[in-house]
């Protein structure tokens, strides 16, 4: 596999690349979806974990992210496989086809899209590219819980890679839970190798995310607003590092 060198691709790969629970829903939606003429298009697809999966096991998924580096990588780890990269804004993209038989937007994109007149433009985009009949999944978070490391708790383990004698590790180290957003920090630090390890503590760089709180019945009626059918939720479960979460589902 070719490995890339990007820094973003690196954290992107760390923090992201290793959740695998919601995997079985998205090929059970796939398969469920596919036949010979139809396609997944996945929404902030980042460097591939989802669209990678469901094009080797034999689905043709479009990839879209605003983020060009991340998927550069996909490309570079999408070789013999159908797969298509859009580097475009999930709330204005247009691909110019309405084929699509199953859209999804997994691991809380939708939270991060600046709030519910954002997430409809979301919606319709969607709704636009779908064929009669296609299915909108959408992951979202609606119960995490608070912590903060510096106030004494524990917080999830590190998550640390090695690449080329370079040792990437990135810990989350407080979630702030508010009305309007849930706020995750984590701090990152890169150890060029044994000499600086041993030369004493690394620098720790911040990374701040905010997720936009929304709750399944608002995102319905999001979905409403953009011509959706709210079509049901199902459970994805939690795991030891990662909290549960709920895909809300639509047709077209
Ligand atoms: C939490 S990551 C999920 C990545 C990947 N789907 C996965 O499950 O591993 C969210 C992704 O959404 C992308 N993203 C955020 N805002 C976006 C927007 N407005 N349009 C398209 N992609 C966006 C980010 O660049 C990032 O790759």
């Amino acid at each position: 596999m070719v490995v890339s060198d990007s820094r973003a691709v690196v954290w992107h790969d760390l923090e992201c690349g290793s959740y695998s629970a919601d995997l079985p829903l998205w090929r059970e939606l796939a398969s469920a979806a596919s036949n010979a003429a139809s396609t997944v298009l996945d929404v902030g697809a980042g460097t591939g974990r989802v669209a990678l999966d469901l094009a080797g096991a034999g689905h043709e998924v479009t990839a879209l992210d605003l983020d060009a580096e991340l998927l550069a990588a996909l490309r570079e780890r999408a070789v013999g496989m159908r797969v298509e990269t859009v580097c475009a804004d999930a709330r204005t993209f247009a691909l110019g086809r309405s084929d699509f038989a199953l859209c999804i937007a997994p691991m809380q994109t939708v939270q991060l899209l600046g709030g519910s007149a954002q997430r409809v433009e979301f919606l319709r985009r969607a709704h636009a590219h779908l064929r009669p009949g296609g299915v909108l999944a959408c992951a979202i978070v609606t119960e995490i819980e608070a912590f903060d490391c510096d106030a004494g708790d524990l917080g999830p383990s590190p998550e640390i890679v090695r690449i080329e004698g370079v040792s990437y590790i990135s810990r989350a180290t407080r979630v702030q839970v508010g009305r309007r957003a849930v706020r995750i920090e984590r701090e990152r630090a890169v150890l060029a190798g044994e000499e600086q390890a041993a030369r004493g503590q690394p620098t720790w760089v911040r990374d701040v995310v905010e997720l936009d709180q929304v709750s399944v019945s608002r995102l319905q009626q999001e979905g409403r607003e953009a011509g959706l059918v709210a079509d049901g939720t199902r459970v994805i479960p939690a795991t030891e590092e990662h909290t549960a979460s709920v895909a809300v589902m639509f047709g077209a």
